[in-house]
């Protein structure tokens, strides 16, 4: 994987727009920002273009807006918050291509900062359009692309950009993201443990089965446990079940052998209410009763997964072990952010739930790499290519001059 770094070039007096993945959760106002972390990953490489005595023009989708004008999917309180961050005032744009942002973009001098506004308010962004990504590119001289997030995107700004600019290169999150994934699937430290969570088997079908491949084990949790058990023909309750996947993981349980370890008891409560009734039931003698559903893993499947994760030398983990956000429900999935947190291996997490557990968890710290990224991530943990990445490295072939810094084995 080649591709040109951020820090092979020289950004001295240069206009660099540098694409972002902003896309943060806000409340249904538009106006006040949930969590800045996507904001707070992309400053490493803001400063270090601000340093190096670049122009920034910042480029971010933020939500679905449908290639139309969306007021409450305005980049605004971004361009706030971020000035809030960096300690100097980032000018917001009206729009992000047009006459008005092409004078605002010629007019900064180094060390300015511009904030377009919604990529996504142009359907041409998502088509990946020709002429818009044409447009895009004439507000610059050089193309960074930091949005790990939106890698999995074939759109204006990720992809059909580089084909209209000098100068491309990876951001440091996107060298960051690329070099610890890579290492989760070129070469891992071994014991290679995956834990794979969340509702439903058929979003990460890709993932399993490419991990599946690499992993010494793998750990599953999540509501996706019920798909698993069915398919064994056991009695799974009111939990949710994708019944239309019943053969695809059966066929998965049959491959994976003794690699693919499921959740040994199950915490089980009759509603996903912080007031319900809860009970723990043994997966090996009890059957999850009629009208009650499977909603955390148990004390002894926590057990089992901490010894696993104890032996890793490399972790990936991605989706939580229950509904960890209603407290009876909590427990498995911070007791596996705290194993995660507490063992020796390279520990690499993708995907916002994880994320959030990891988080509640107070164990953030002790975690090798938070990916900012949730699908980017699972396409590239599922071996796939990410369109965003492969523009870059495109440009890098056509473009062959010193990319030493950018190389992953
Ligand atoms: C994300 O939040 O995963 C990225 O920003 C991509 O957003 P999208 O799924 O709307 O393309």
């Amino acid at each position: 994987m080649s591709y040109r770094s951020i820090r092979d070039l020289d950004l001295r007096g240069k206009r660099v727009l540098l694409r972002v993945d902003f896309n943060v959760p806000l409340e249904a106002d538009g106006r006040t920002i949930t969590s800045d972390a996507r904001i707070r990953a992309a400053l490493p490489t803001v400063r270090a273009s601000l340093d190096a005595g670049a122009m920034l023009v910042l480029a971010s989708h933020l939500g679905r807006p449908q290639g139309k004008p969306t007021p409450k999917m305005s980049l605004m309180p971004i361009a706030e918050r971020l000035g809030e961050l960096l300690g100097k005032n980032v000018a917001m744009a009206s729009d992000c291509i047009g006459g008005e942002v092409v004078q605002q973009a010629q007019s900064l001098t180094p060390g300015d900062v511009l904030l377009l506004e919604n990529l996504r308010f142009h359907a041409g962004e998502e088509k990946n359009d020709p002429e818009f990504a044409r447009a895009l590119a004439g507000l610059c001289g050089i193309y960074v692309n930091d949005a790990f997030g939106a890698a999995h995107r074939s759109h204006a700004s990720t992809a059909g950009i580089v084909e209209h600019v000098s100068e491309a290169a990876a951001g440091l999150l996107m060298e960051r993201e690329i070099k610890y994934l890579s290492m989760a699937l070129r070469e891992p430290a071994r014991p290679y443990i995956s834990i794979i969570g969340g509702a439903k088997v058929s979003g990460k079908i890709d993932v399993i089965r490419n991990l599946l491949e690499i992993s010494d084990r793998v750990l599953i949790g999540g509501a996706m446990t019920y798909t698993f058990l069915k398919s064994r023909g056991l009695p799974v309750g009111d939990s949710l079940v994708e019944d239309e996947k019943l053969d695809l993981a059966a066929g998965l349980l049959a491959a994976a052998g003794d690699r693919l370890l499921l959740p040994l008891d199950h915490v089980v409560a009759p509603d996903l209410a912080a007031d319900a009734p809860t009970r723990t039931v043994d997966g090996a003698g009890q059957p999850i009763p009629d009208r009650w559903r499977a909603l955390d893993i148990g004390p002894k499947t926590i057990a089992a997964y901490r010894d696993e994760i104890a032996k890793g030398r490399m972790i990936v983990w991605n989706g939580p072990m229950g509904a960890f956000e209603i407290e009876p429900f909590a427990r498995g999935t911070i007791e596996v952010a705290k194993a995660v947190a507490a063992s020796k291996a390279t520990s690499i997490i993708g995907g916002g739930d994880s994320e959030k557990a990891i988080q509640i968890a107070g164990v953030a710290d002790s975690i090798t790499h938070i990916s900012s990224g949730g699908g980017a991530s699972l396409e590239f943990l599922a071996g796939k290519t990410l369109p965003g990445v492969e523009a870059l490295e495109t440009s890098a072939r056509s473009n062959r001059r010193s990319f030493s810094h950018g190389t992953v084995a």
